[in-house]
């Protein structure tokens, strides 16, 4: 069928959830948030805030319910808006846990064993490797195949989930019929992997100890400045993309990723300068570009009633098309409604 033929009801579903951590990177930014609000006019979506998924690590309570609300907040100012998308906290969904639970007896303990996350995060975590860190992927794909989601724009590290919510939908539609629709993943564009400021060569991280290794949304406009200035590069010269100039690379990347201009461009418009001017003018540009992000974020997160109302809908929302697939299941499972 051609894409003009499809009525809105047949778009297809993209479903995709974000951990609150409190903290979001311009990596953060450019690899899901900002693609995510680029989506919306294209698929039927749902965004949601994992935050039963953030407590398979200790939380403190309050802290949790603050990122939580803040990464809610977050979303709307990225642009996600909330009346063409269902915009939701996972943990006001009951029926995520629900099908879990279902999930969780159609998904063997190998399966779980093999996943490359549980084995880095036990590793790093070795004092609480709880059964929820375990059964992490279950719940991943309960959130996925509550709604039927066609698509799920994820980061390549959390591929290996997505493969293990199809195998499941595999292993359940044979026994129970058609109940789940198999879920693909939507990578964002190439090209937006954002390195370390201080080490090109090791991904930007907000778990970075050293807060100059990555710019935060939320930085003030002389903080992002500053961070760029002091970003590491190599001891040459000229602004150009090679294999020995990782920081300059990365620079370009990101400055690329902010207005649009190809490598081409970047290096005609640098053309004699140094890296001090294009460190301050890659600084400026992503000053530029988050400086309304963040006026959007403090005007939400000065009207709490706003926001209560929006996740409060987008709860109910979700819910409405949850259900379905929760009492399909149970039925099937012999479970009493
Ligand atoms: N596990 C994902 C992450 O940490 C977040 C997430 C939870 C998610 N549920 C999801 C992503 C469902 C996509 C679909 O990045």
């Amino acid at each position: 069928m051609s894409e003009q033929m499809q009525t809105p009801e047949k778009k297809p579903i993209v479903l995709s959830g974000i951990q609150p951590s409190g903290l979001i990177t311009i990596g953060n930014y450019l690899g899901a948030v900002k693609n995510w609000s680029e989506i919306q006019e294209k698929y039927n979506c749902l965004f949601m805030i994992a935050n039963l998924h953030a407590t398979t690590v200790r939380q403190d309570p309050a802290a949790l319910r603050r990122n939580t609300l803040e990464g809610y907040a977050m979303l709307l100012a990225c642009g996600i808006d909330p009346e063409r998308s269902i915009v939701f906290i996972q943990s006001q969904n009951p029926h995520h846990a629900e099908l879990m639970w279902a999930l969780n007896c159609f998904t063997q303990f190998g399966e779980l064993s093999r996943m490359t996350q549980f084995k880095d995060k036990s590793a790093k975590y070795s004092d609480n490797i709880n059964a929820g860190l375990f059964t992490y992927p279950v719940l991943m794909a309960a959130d996925i195949l509550l709604y039927q989601a066609n698509l799920v724009p994820v980061g390549a590290d959390q591929n290996q989930h997505v493969e293990l919510a199809r195998d499941i939908v595999k292993r359940v539609n044979g026994i129970m019929g058609n109940v789940f629709t198999e879920p693909e993943c939507l990578f964002p564009k190439a090209g937006a992997k954002i390195m370390s400021l201080n080490d090109p060569t090791k991904k930007m991280s907000k778990s970075d100890p050293n807060p100059k290794g990555y710019v935060a949304v939320l930085d003030p406009r002389d903080t992002i400045i500053k961070k760029f200035k002091s970003a590491v590069t190599d001891s040459g010269s000229g602004i150009y993309r090679a294999d020995d100039k990782a920081g300059i690379s990365n620079l370009m990347t990101i400055y690329s990723a902010f207005t649009g201009k190809t490598d081409e461009q970047i290096v005609a418009e640098f053309e004699g300068k140094g890296y001090g001017d294009f460190k301050v003018a890659v600084g400026e540009v992503v000053a530029d570009a988050v400086a309304p992000v963040q006026s959007r974020f403090n005007e939400l997160m000065a009207d709490k009633a706003y926001l209560e109302k929006c996740y409060t809908e987008g709860a109910e929302k979700a819910m409405r098309i949850s259900r379905r697939t929760r009492d399909k299941v149970y039925k099937k499972m012999g479970f009493t409604l």
